[in-house]
């Protein structure tokens, strides 16, 4: 089996194991951010480069390093690499520049957008970003699409990354949506404005790294932070039944799939889940949930500073004497890390 070191921590890996995914198995802050790339969606990944990584040594047997940095979810591991990915100046420069391009044409309509507080592209922005932005030409501007009565479109806020096209391949029948032009007139749509209408199609939202796929019933209703996940199922003949209720006082505002602390859903769930079932007699209640994403909907959970400082501790002990590793500028400022959590 490969063996990889990843910010001075080595694995063992299964032949075939991405960067990205060996990164997975160590854990913690080692694991780079990835806006397309999705564990459960196959040839996800490979479309937005927020995974960057740089190669030290490509591996044991030809130690040349890669000339420039690869995207770490399309990139084999190889016996003996070497790999760096926030203890790398060079690669949090790159990533705050493939930011700043997603940035161009995404709106800072966060204030009014049901994904803030659960958006990637937010706590990537928060993460890598620059305060300011360089860029001088119009954005892109679209209409908002209703794509069924369930689901909104605000083609503005989409990054390209493909998840829901492959939600729409992989989990549904007929599928009518796409990517539609190529480069910058690239956009999702319908096929002549169809609507989606299937079981599963309410998971192109829960996939959606930003708020350009939203819940219909759920739009303008709460902030996220102010409502309260909780785990429960029901038995369902056509999911799984397992679900994330999102109250406000005793109302379910919403009802999504439950996400892992990579924001990827566990389960998929069908439509009737999603959409039908709001009333607290509907499911069988399992408890609070815990959320463990980095990003504000988990605000006031301390336990991540736990696994930022494992991870440190970890990459103290892989050097020898004593030697300080360099986490990038900030990284490990007390003011920086409290923001985050
Ligand atoms: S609508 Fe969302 S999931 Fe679909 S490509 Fe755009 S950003 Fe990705
Ligand atoms: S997550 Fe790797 S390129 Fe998007």
């Amino acid at each position: 089996m490969p063996k990889v070191t990843i910010d001075d921590i080595t694995i063992e890996v299964p032949e075939g194991t991405t960067i990205l995914q060996a990164a997975r198995m160590i854990g913690g802050d080692v694991v780079p951010p990835a806006m397309c790339y999705y564990s459960k969606l196959k040839t996800s990944g490979g479309y937005c480069r927020t995974c960057i990584v740089k190669v030290e040594q490509g591996s044991a047997k030809d130690p040349r390093p890669m000339p420039k940095p690869v995207a770490s979810c399309r990139t084999t591991v190889m016996d003996g690499m070497v790999v760096r990915n926030k203890t790398s100046q060079e690669v949090l420069e790159a990533r705050a520049g493939v930011v700043e391009f997603l940035l161009i044409n995404h709106p800072l309509d966060c204030p009014i957008c049901d994904q803030a507080g659960e958006c990637h592209l937010q706590d990537l922005g928060y993460e890598h970003g620059k305060v300011e932005t360089r860029y001088e030409f119009d954005r892109r501007e679209f209409e908002k699409i209703d794509i069924g009565d369930k689901i909104q479109l605000h083609m503005t806020r989409c990054i390209l990354c493909y998840r829901c096209v492959k939600v729409a391949d992989q989990l549904t029948d007929g599928r009518v949506h796409g990517v539609i032009n190529r480069g910058d007139v690239a956009e999702i749509s319908t096929y002549i404005q169809n609507s989606i209408e299937n079981d599963f199609s309410g998971n192109v939202i829960d996939v959606c790294p930003v708020g350009a796929l939203t819940d219909k019933t759920f739009r303008f209703k709460s902030r996220v932070w102010y409502t309260k996940p909780v785990d429960a199922h029901c038995n369902c003949d056509k999911c799984s039944g397992k679900v994330r209720l999102w109250y406000k006082g005793e109302e379910v505002l919403r009802v999504t799939a439950r996400k892992d602390k990579y924001g990827e859903v566990e389960d998929w769930i069908c439509n009737d889940c999603r959409f039908n079932k709001k009333k607290t007699s509907d499911w069988v209640i399992e408890g609070p949930s815990k959320v463990d994403r980095h990003s504000v909907i988990s605000a006031n959970h301390y336990d991540n500073l736990k696994v930022l400082k494992a991870t440190v501790d970890r990459q103290q002990l892989a050097l020898p004497h004593g030697e300080k590793v360099g986490l990038g500028k900030g990284a490990l400022d007390p003011n920086n890390i409290h923001g985050k959590h």
